[in-house]
Parts: C-alpha cells; sequence; structure tokens
C-alpha cells in the first residue's frame, strides 16, 4: 500500500524516536513513528495502575525466590528496587515517557535503571498479559470496597432521614400522577433497598473476580516451575484462576463491575431527578442546603439543583463505559488482542464518577430540608384515597372490587364537577351514587387513615416504615462486621 504523507504524520514523524524499544525492541531495526508511539501508550491512563503493578511484581518476585527459580539475592536486590520505585511514584519524581508504553514497562525500566541486572529476571515467567490482567482485577478489587463503603454511607443517610420521616405524608405517585399517598420515609428507604442491591452485585462481582490470572503469562501458561497458588494468596486472591488462555483473554470482571456501577448510577440518577422535582417550586417538597445548590449568573433569585443534576446526568457517561467496553470485547478472537487496552479509561473514569456521585448523594439528602406542609397540602390535590374508598365498598357492602372501582369513578367524576377533593363531599353526594353508602366510609377519606392502614407486609405504613428502619439498621450493622 502506498503511504499517503499528508503533513501532519510527516511532523509527527520529524519527532520519531530512532532507538528501538528497550524492552521488547530486539528484532526492530528502527524505532515506532510517533504516531505509533502515540496510539499505542497507555501510560498517561495505566499509570493508575502503579500500585496493584507493584504488589503484583513484589509477590511474583517472592514467589520465584521461593520456588527456586530466582536467587535470594536477585529477589531482594527486587524487592527493595520495587520499594524505591514506589516510594518516587508516591513521591511524584518517577518521570513517565510514552516511549516506554505502559506502567509494566515504566516500573521494570527503573527497576532495572536502580538495581541493573538483577531487574531483568523480573519477567521470568510472566508476561504483561497477565500482569495487567491481575492489576485490573485488583484495581477493581479496591475500587468495588471503596464503593462499597460510600454506598454504605449514602444508605446510613437514608435511613436516619427515612427515621426523621416515617410518619411525614406525600402523594405516591404512578406516571407521575397522583395515586395513593404515602410516607417520605417509606419512599426514602425504597432507595435505602435499591442501593443495598447495587452492593450486593459489587460483592457478587467481587468473589467472581477474586482468582489471580498471574502466572498465565502470555497466553499458554509457562515451563518454569512456578506457584501460583502463592502469588494468588500474596496477592489476597482465593486461588490462580483455572486456564491460562481465559485469564489474559476475560475481561467480563470489568464488563461485571460496570454493569453494576450503571445500575447504581442509574438509581442515584432516578434519586436525582426527584430531588430536582421536589426542589422545584412547583412541588416544594424540599429545599437543598446553600452548599448542595447555585445560582445563576443573570437572575439573581435563582437556586439551581445543579448537584442534583449531574448526579442525574453522569449515568449516561457511566453506562457509555459498559457499553464502549462490550462492544469492545464483541468478537475479540482468543487469546490478548491489545483492543483490551481500551477498557482501562472508561473504567477508570466510569468508578470515579460514580464514586462522586454517591458522595454528592449523601452529602444532599443529608442536608435537605423537607417542607411537611408542602408535602401535606400536595396531597390534597388528585384523589389520592379513592382506593381506600373502594376497599370500603368491598370490605363493608361486599361489592365485588370492579364495581366498587366503577362507584367511585363516579364519586370521582362528581368531586372533579364541584371542584373539590372527595373528603369535601357529603355524604349525601356520596349516596346519590352508591345509596347504601354510610357515614362511616367518610373516614378513610383521609391521607394519615390511608396511610395507616397499609400496613401489609412491605407497605407504607408509619409504624411498618418504623420497623424497616430499625431492620435497615441492623442490616448495615451486619454488613459492616463482615
Ligand atoms: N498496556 C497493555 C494493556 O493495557 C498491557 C498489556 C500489553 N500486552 C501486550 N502483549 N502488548 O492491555
Amino acid at each position: 500500500m502506498k503511504r499517503v504523507r499528508n503533513p501532519k504524520v510527516a511532523k509527527t514523524t520529524a519527532r520519531k524516536a530512532t532507538g528501538a524499544n528497550p524492552l521488547w525492541g530486539g528484532r526492530f531495526a528502527s524505532g515506532p513513528d510517533a504516531l505509533m508511539e502515540k496510539v499505542n501508550a497507555s501510560i498517561g491512563f495505566d499509570k493508575e495502575l502503579a500500585a496493584q503493578d507493584l504488589a503484583q511484581s513484589r509477590a511474583h518476585c517472592t514467589m520465584l525466590v521461593e520456588a527456586g527459580i530466582l536467587t535470594a539475592r536477585d529477589g531482594n536486590a527486587i524487592l527493595k528496587g520495587l520499594d524505591r520505585v514506589a516510594r518516587e511514584i508516591a513521591a511524584g519524581t518517577f518521570t513517565y515517557t510514552a516511549a516506554l508504553e505502559d506502567i509494566h514497562m515504566h516500573v521494570e525500566s527503573r527497576l532495572a535503571e536502580l538495581i541493573g541486572e538483577p531487574a531483568g529476571r523480573l519477567h521470568t515467567a510472566r508476561s504483561r498479559n497477565d500482569q495487567v490482567a491481575t492489576d485490573f482485577r485488583l484495581w477493581v478489587r479496591d475500587a468495588i470496597d471503596r464503593l462499597d463503603a460510600q454506598l454504605g454511607q449514602l444508605q446510613r443517610v437514608l435511613v436516619d432521614r427515612a427515621a426523621e420521616h416515617f410518619d411525614t405524608i406525600l402523594p405516591g405517585l404512578t406516571h407521575l400522577q397522583p395515586a395513593q399517598p404515602v410516607t417520605f420515609g417509606h419512599h426514602l428507604l425504597a432507595y435505602f433497598e435499591m442501593f443495598d442491591r447495587d452492593r450486593g452485585r459489587m460483592r457478587d462481582c467481587r468473589a467472581r473476580l477474586n482468582e489471580s490470572p498471574l502466572g498465565a503469562a502470555a497466553l499458554a501458561g509457562t515451563s518454569y516451575p512456578i506457584d501460583r497458588h502463592r502469588t494468588a494468596k500474596l496477592l489476597g486472591f482465593t486461588g490462580p484462576t483455572a486456564n491460562s488462555m481465559d485469564s489474559v483473554s476475560a475481561r467480563d470482571f470489568v464488563l461485571e463491575f460496570l454493569s453494576a456501577c450503571s445500575i447504581a448510577a442509574v438509581h442515584l440518577s432516578r434519586l436525582g431527578e426527584e430531588l430536582v422535582l421536589w426542589a422545584s417550586p412547583r412541588f416544594r417538597f424540599v429545599r437543598l442546603s446553600d452548599a448542595f445548590s447555585t445560582g445563576s449568573s443573570i437572575m439573581p433569585q435563582k437556586r439551581n439543583p445543579d448537584a442534583a443534576e449531574l448526579v442525574r446526568a453522569k449515568a449516561g457517561r457511566i453506562v457509555g463505559a459498559l457499553t464502549g467496553l462490550l462492544v469492545t470485547m464483541k468478537g475479540l478472537p482468543l487469546t490478548y488482542s491489545k483492543d483490551m487496552q481500551e477498557d482501562k479509561e472508561p473504567t477508570f473514569a466510569a468508578a470515579d464518577q460514580l464514586e462522586l456521585c454517591v458522595q454528592v448523594m449523601a452529602g444532599m439528602m443529608a442536608d435537605l430540608t423537607v417542607d411537611k406542609e408542602a408535602m401535606l397540602s400536595a396531597t390534597h390535590e388528585g384523589f389520592l384515597t379513592a382506593t381506600d374508598l373502594a376497599d370500603w365498598l368491598v370490605q363493608k357492602l361486599g361489592l365485588p372490587f370492579r364495581e366498587a372501582h366503577g362507584v367511585v369513578g363516579r364519586i370521582v367524576r362528581r368531586a372533579e364537577e364541584r371542584g373539590c377533593g372527595l373528603e369535601q363531599l357529603t355524604l349525601a353526594d356520596l349516596r346519590l351514587i352508591e345509596p347504601r353508602i354510610k357515614a362511616e366510609a367518610q373516614k378513610v377519606l383521609s391521607v394519615q387513615a390511608a396511610v395507616a392502614r397499609r400496613k401489609s407486609y412491605g407497605g407504607t405504613a408509619p409504624e411498618l416504615v418504623r420497623k424497616s428502619v430499625a431492620a435497615a439498621r441492623a442490616r448495615l450493622a451486619r454488613r459492616s462486621k463482615r
């Protein structure tokens, strides 16, 4: 193929490195084009894996010495050198360069500068393919642990607020239309459950990913007498992965993590949307604190729920990370392909953004003030207790529910014509539609009575919300003990 030389290419080519790669350049006569270097390098983002790469290298080195593959002397030199690399990275004095592609080559090449010859022995029985798979599993494992703690914190805030508002009544909606009265505590605990399942999904993912690919080497295993159980143990894995080809090819642990992240982000997004609605003067159910609100550069009166909106929005990027990686992985033949290097950046960003969202949500929820009056007065619209009246007709007059539904439908129409609520209709009004209705039926029309009656398991009754709060707290305590 004829090479088309566009000016941009020519310019970058002029800057290209002349030497072949010091780690794998043996069979190359010259170095890579600057564009090649640019498209290939992952150091810009995989330096995020430095701590994991060092831990993994230490474990590998320790095992090599124990297995008699490395001398204790070389092993010690390597471990000391790795400590120094770690210190340089922590101090910010470590230098990164695209020529060294990725974090694995950076660590090894700095090690060589520091300790000389023994550094070249560290890569015995190891490949960057099992290295990166191991590092990334360790990284995702850490991210899961952080997210678990942050989600737990958010749950604690939700339970506290639910305890405070176990009997605060607001309209429960379906289709965003008034449906039945509910308690605010119950509404908040709905999110507690979602975040609880999110933590469960993260835990499941963690359990499945917690196997060590290290020692799978390039793809086929190795001829050295390595001990994969030992490195697995040193790194806190439950054991080694079973198949070397799967070990270096698998990214379903990332996909699973991103799925769990996406679902959690969607939950946060729904709560974000509710906050946006509730904080609007149309609802006036909550007031976000100054700390979590913003103003407008032109409209002095504004008080905007930017944080809630951003939490609502971030789900887009997080779901995007999942979609992107699913598409990247689709159709990849075994085993490792460089395509898989594209897994990291979006995953780092997704985890980062999700962590931020969880913390922001906890902050907003802890700080917001609830306007009980506004919530209660909203329940006077929308005939929220219509179902209760129908239930009364079923329970007291023995009407089939379907028939009772029709009767109350006509009563609602009457109230609508009068421009009043169900509770403002007189007994005479009600009897015009169903003559057997008694005065006691009017008692079921209050929203307080309506919520108090909903005592079926998992229902909204204040007395149940109190119990749910206690149960939720017990669950949190059990979980933090594990
Ligand atoms: N930077 C690479 C990645 O993230 C590391 C593995 C490279 N392996 C290789 N055979 N070139 O996937």
